[in-house]
């Protein structure tokens, strides 16, 4: 099929919810995807974050490949060989004490299983969210989303969520003296849809005091971050705390869809049968994957690669743009005009990139594992971009 052919029966037959570049993928290999029409790109978006370790890694495909013709799918009512090695795996890469996973599919469902074991632990019901925040649609995960597009709609169905600015944890403070209803505070460690931001360590380090004192779980939402992306498994490590639950998804299965939350002892401790359930969490082939993600992360040291790649293209770029920031392999590239024009013109010269809702930044979401010649090459489409300074493409 065409381009044009492929498009139009998505636009035919998909909702229009979407907005998509126009272009059609039909393979990956690392970190190059090739379209319909036979043009290749370099991949610096990763379906959203999600290729962590590039397109079609080996080692991911053939555990899929190999599961597929052993057993496909069981749910938790029975035990596994697959989901055991990929919780004790997950339990050895995470933080120390966050244990006990529970997996889902997504991220959104990571999210409301984190907020409903927080108020189950904590026997309250209150949650505060960062303005500027993105958790994810369904219904729970959205009342903790900040942006009034995504909320206005559904506000009447919508759990009470107190939002607070984002890094200012006397503000944090004053709510959690007023109110002694608070189940959880969650938060994306770096803000990514919002445009890359991060608050200083201090912030992150008031935030578990202040749930220490106040009795609340700290939720901290790695769908981005986590999986070793900043490089280390959890961006909690680089801050010196542990959050009581921190919620993966994205990179976890490296393109196989899987979600999780890893949990404390105590929050463990709480938890009891039925609490929460779903059928396809923890099926074999996501289990498959995310044993594969693991080892492949493990082994190849992979997350020693993040701060080597930042510093390449934050040098590379620095010069030519207003800012450019984040952590490891989730980076944020201020302009001084709007992104969306650039990402258009970044793509005609062979590199995929994501928007932002901040209108003026572009992010980057490379796989560990990018070369630094693909790196060389984003840096010489930047330049030719710039220097033609697209405006209207
Ligand atoms: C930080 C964060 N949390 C949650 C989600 C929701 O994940 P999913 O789309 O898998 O439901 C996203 C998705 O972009 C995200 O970026």
């Amino acid at each position: 099929m065409t381009t044009a052919e492929i498009q139009r029966l998505e636009d035919a037959f998909q909702l229009p919810t979407y907005k998509k570049m126009p272009i059609a993928l039909v393979r990956g290999e690392g970190c190059r995807v090739w379209d319909a029409d036979g043009n290749a790109y370099y991949d610096f978006y990763g379906g959203h974050c999600v290729a962590l370790l590039g397109h079609c890694p080996p080692r991911v495909v053939a555990a899929v490949q190999e599961q597929l013709g052993r057993l496909l799918f069981y749910s938790n009512v029975v035990y596994s060989p697959v989901r055991a090695r990929a919780a004790a795996l997950l339990a050895e890469m995470a933080p120390d004490g966050l244990g006990h996973a529970f997996f889902c599919n997504s991220g959104t469902e990571a999210n409301e299983t984190a907020l409903k074991l927080a108020r189950t632990w904590t026997g309250k019901t209150a949650v505060i969210a960062m303005e500027g925040d993105f958790h994810g649609r369904t219904l729970g995960s959205l009342a903790t989303t900040w942006g009034e597009h995504y909320r206005a709609p559904y506000r009447a169905i919508l759990p009470e969520t107190i939002f607070v600015p984002f890094g200012e944890a006397d503000a944090v403070a004053r709510v959690l003296a007023e109110r002694d209803d608070v189940a959880a505070i969650i938060l994306e460690p770096i803000q990514s849809m919002a445009g890359i931001f991060e608050a200083p360590p201090a912030f992150y380090q008031a935030l578990r005091r202040l749930c220490d004192a106040h009795g609340v779980a700290l939720i901290f939402d790695e769908v981005q971050t986590g999986v070793g992306r900043t490089g280390t498994f959890s961006i909690a490590e680089q801050y010196g705390i542990t959050p009581d639950l921190i919620t993966l998804a994205k990179s976890l299965g490296a393109g196989v869809p899987v979600g999780a939350v890893l949990a404390s002892d105590a929050i463990a401790a709480s938890v009891g049968y039925g609490d929460q359930g779903t059928t396809f969490g923890g099926g074999m082939l996501a289990m498959a994957a995310v044993t594969a993600t693991l080892e492949t992360l493990r082994d190849e040291r992979l997350m020693e690669r993040a701060a080597h790649i930042h510093a390449r293209i934050r040098d590379g770029l620095r010069p030519l743009v207003c800012d450019v920031r984040g952590r490891g392999c989730l980076i944020g590239v201020e302009l001084d005009g709007p992104a969306a024009p650039v990402l258009a013109a970044l793509r005609a010269e062979g590199i995929l990139a994501g928007g932002a809702s901040h209108p003026r930044v572009i992010r980057l979401m490379p796989p560990l594992n990018t070369p630094d010649d693909a790196i060389d090459a984003l840096i010489a489409a930047f330049q030719t971009v710039l220097a033609s300074n697209p405006t209207t493409a």
